[in-house]
């Protein structure tokens, strides 16, 4: 694990007036800067990033990521099978574990500096659905792996592990349309799921550990890098034309919320212009100064 500390803003660093982290702030420094730098000391440089649902879509990418940045990051991965595992590669790094039984995963948790947590309860479709009848689907949860045990306790579990174990910083990737209860996602296999990724959403703001909750739309499997990303709150995104977000975008945008002080404590909607129209975001610093919302 590295060995990190905050540069004491006194010598380099002047305050961010709202920021948590800065619960010493002098009057009269506030706002002349905004961000501050986690660095390293004893001799590593590198923080050790933990993405749980490591063998799904969008944390295969984080989990990618992480590995081609290795001069920035240490990365672990945890899968929940030996299949999973065998899917991503199967190095040491990818620990095995199932975020419902705390036990199982507190060695990938220790020695983290950061946790990103990309598991979520995954509906199964019933078997019989014929497409050519124009019906639709229906769905259902596992027994033990409805929203309530994977989305609520499962990530509760990877809150109270990291905070037990020290970890500076946890991202949350949730999903847009938590303010609506009859949102129809809620009810898919009778699940509720926008109802308990909420919930743990609050926990983990009320956690006193340094967050970011990223509340993607709809996500495609796109190129990422290529669009321009639009942030919001409260689900006003989904009043608008642009209500999806590529897994890579998200992906991205995890991972560079480790880097900005700017992302932490907040949380936001995430969605993007179609491709080709507006700039592709590459200021991410930027992108998440827009942001104001705690929850
Ligand atoms: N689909 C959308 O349009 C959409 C929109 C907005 C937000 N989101 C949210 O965005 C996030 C990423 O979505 P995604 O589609 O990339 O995810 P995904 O492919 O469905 O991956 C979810 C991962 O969670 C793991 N998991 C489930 N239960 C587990 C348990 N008990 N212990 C350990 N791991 C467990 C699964 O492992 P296994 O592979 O072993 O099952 C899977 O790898 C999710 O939170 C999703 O709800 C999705």
């Amino acid at each position: 694990m590295a060995a990190m500390t905050r540069v004491p803003f006194a010598a380099t660093h002047k305050c961010y007036s709202n920021s948590p982290a800065f619960p010493f702030c002098p009057p009269g420094k506030a706002k002349k800067i905004r961000r501050f730098s986690v660095v390293a000391v004893s001799g590593s440089s590198k923080s050790t990033v933990l993405v749980t649902g490591a063998g799904g879509r969008t944390g295969q990418i984080v989990y990618k990521k992480l590995k081609e940045r290795s001069d920035q990051y240490t990365a672990r991965g945890l899968v929940r099978t030996v299949e999973s595992k065998e899917k991503i590669g199967g190095e040491d790094d990818v620990y095995i574990g199932d975020i419902r039984n705390s036990e199982s995963i507190l060695s990938a948790i220790q020695g983290i500096d950061a946790l990103i947590i990309l598991t979520s309860a995954v509906p199964k479709m019933k078997p019989g659905f014929d497409p050519s009848t124009g019906g639709r689907p229906e769905f259902y949860f596992e027994d033990g792996a409805f929203p309530e045990q994977v989305d609520w306790i499962g990530q509760k579990n990877q809150i109270d592990a990291a905070k037990a174990a020290g970890v500076k910083q946890i991202v949350l990737v949730g999903s847009m349309g938590g303010t609506n209860l009859n949102h129809p996602l809620n009810s898919i296999g009778n699940g509720k799921i926008l109802v308990w990724k909420r919930k743990a959403e609050q926990y983990l703001a009320d956690s006193g550990i340094p967050y970011t909750i990223i509340r993607a739309g709809g996500l495609q499997d796109k190129d990422g890098g290529v669009r321009e990303l639009l942030v919001g709150r409260d689900d006003e995104l989904l009043e608008t034309e642009t209500r999806t977000i590529a897994r890579a975008d998200v992906a991205e945008t995890c991972i560079q919320a480790l880097s900005f002080e700017e992302a932490k404590f907040k949380a936001f909607d995430l969605a993007s212009k179609p491709e080709g129209t507006g700039t592709p975001t590459k200021d991410f610093e930027a992108l998440f100064s827009q942001i104001n919302a705690r929850f």
